[in-house]
């Protein structure tokens, strides 16, 4: 069986309104807007409304993402949708999404890979297409970040964003090259870094009791320093592996789009790499860390503003709780 090539033939995202900014945060809990810009970069990040679930956000995203495409959901094949901020634990987020917007071909599932989710939710919509079994497959990660920060911990509420990102997923039409789309995702894990960032309630260690919500186990619980070391290590780590395996040096690269989760995280990465700022994205300052949507905001910036072209490199980088980390080195081919 010959392996089919694969690209992202279309990026959209979507965001609430309602914006949330340091100043906002300064009358909340003891902060300064200074503090937050110096020690993150983030300026602001959107919240949802009373109401508004993933689904939402992920519904909008892809109807914008078919609109684009010149598609219906209609015409959809596969969802895949990671989260860790699900509508809830089933039906899955996929599923409702798919019933939101008609995908009435689509099937669809979940995919708990925290900040690294929309990395992890690429390397298997992918095969899907490679194989030759589906032709249109989404990816949106979508995040409802709001819904377990506890806006009385000043070391966690500062740093997090609502917002939803989609990638379309198609096969590239026959071409001799080699290299066209996404060329490699390199995923990985170790768990013994799931102490350091995790929400403990709810699930089936601490189910939903009085006393799971007195200890606020339903927010998120980070050991900032702990996470900022392995993240710094462990991103620019898999980027340069995925560099070397492909023989390209940094100079090679169009773009590198690391997960926005503290400007000073990206920049230790780009030092180690020798990125310039010009091969940078950084956009943090607008969103806040949005999890498993910051990768495609990103992608979704960069192609409206002219920053990636048709047969430009970029290397897309992550990061996050589990742990979890990643890398894909692929071709824009919009
Ligand atoms: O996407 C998932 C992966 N997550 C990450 O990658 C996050 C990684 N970690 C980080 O981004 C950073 O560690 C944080 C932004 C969370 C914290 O920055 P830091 O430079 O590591 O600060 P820290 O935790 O070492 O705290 C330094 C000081 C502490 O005060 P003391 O103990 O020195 O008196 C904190 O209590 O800053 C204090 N602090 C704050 N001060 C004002 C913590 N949060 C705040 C705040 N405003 N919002």
């Amino acid at each position: 069986m010959s392996l089919r090539k694969v690209k992202i033939s279309a990026v959209e995202m979507f965001v609430p309104e309602r914006i949330l900014t340091n100043m906002d945060l300064e009358k909340m809990v003891e902060t300064t807007n200074e503090w937050i810009l110096e020690r993150t970069g983030i300026k602001k990040r959107h919240i949802v409304e009373k109401g508004q679930a993933a689904s939402d956000l992920a519904a909008e995203a892809i109807k914008k993402l078919c609109r684009q495409r010149g598609i219906t959901p209609a015409d959809l094949e596969l969802i895949i949708l990671p989260t860790v901020t699900p509508d809830m634990f089933f039906p899955s987020t996929a599923c409702v999404t798919q019933e939101k917007i008609g995908a009435s071909k689509a099937w669809g599932f979940d995919l708990s890979g925290a900040c690294s989710g929309f990395i992890f939710a690429l390397s298997v919509a992918e095969k899907y297409v490679r194989l030759g079994i589906h032709d249109k497959v989404v990816v949106v990660g979508s995040e409802i970040m709001s819904s377990i920060v506890d806006y009385t911990d000043r070391a966690t509420c500062v740093l997090f964003g609502d917002g939803a990102g989609a990638v379309l997923l198609e096969p590239t039409d026959e071409t001799d090259d080699e290299e066209v789309g996404i060329i490699e995702t390199m995923c990985r894990t170790d768990g013994s870094g799931g102490r350091f960032l995790y929400m403990p309630g709810g699930g089936s260690l601490n189910p939903p009791s009085y006393e799971t919500i007195d200890k606020k186990m339903h927010f998120i619980h980070q050991e900032g320093r702990q996470v900022f070391k392995f993240a710094v290590t462990e991103m620019a780590d898999i980027s340069q592996q995925i560099l070397d395996k492909h023989n390209f040096k940094a100079a090679d690269i169009t773009l590198y789009v690391p997960h926005q989760a503290n400007m000073r995280i990206i920049k230790a990465c780009q030092d180690r790499l020798g990125f310039t700022d010009e091969q940078l994205i950084i956009n943090i300052d607008q969103y806040g860390n949005t999890t498993s949507a910051t990768i495609p905001i990103c992608l979704y910036e960069a192609h409206l503003e002219g920053r990636i072209r048709k047969g430009d490199y970029v290397v897309l980088a992550s990061f996050g709780a589990g742990f979890t980390w990643g890398a894909t080195l692929l071709r824009w081919e919009i």
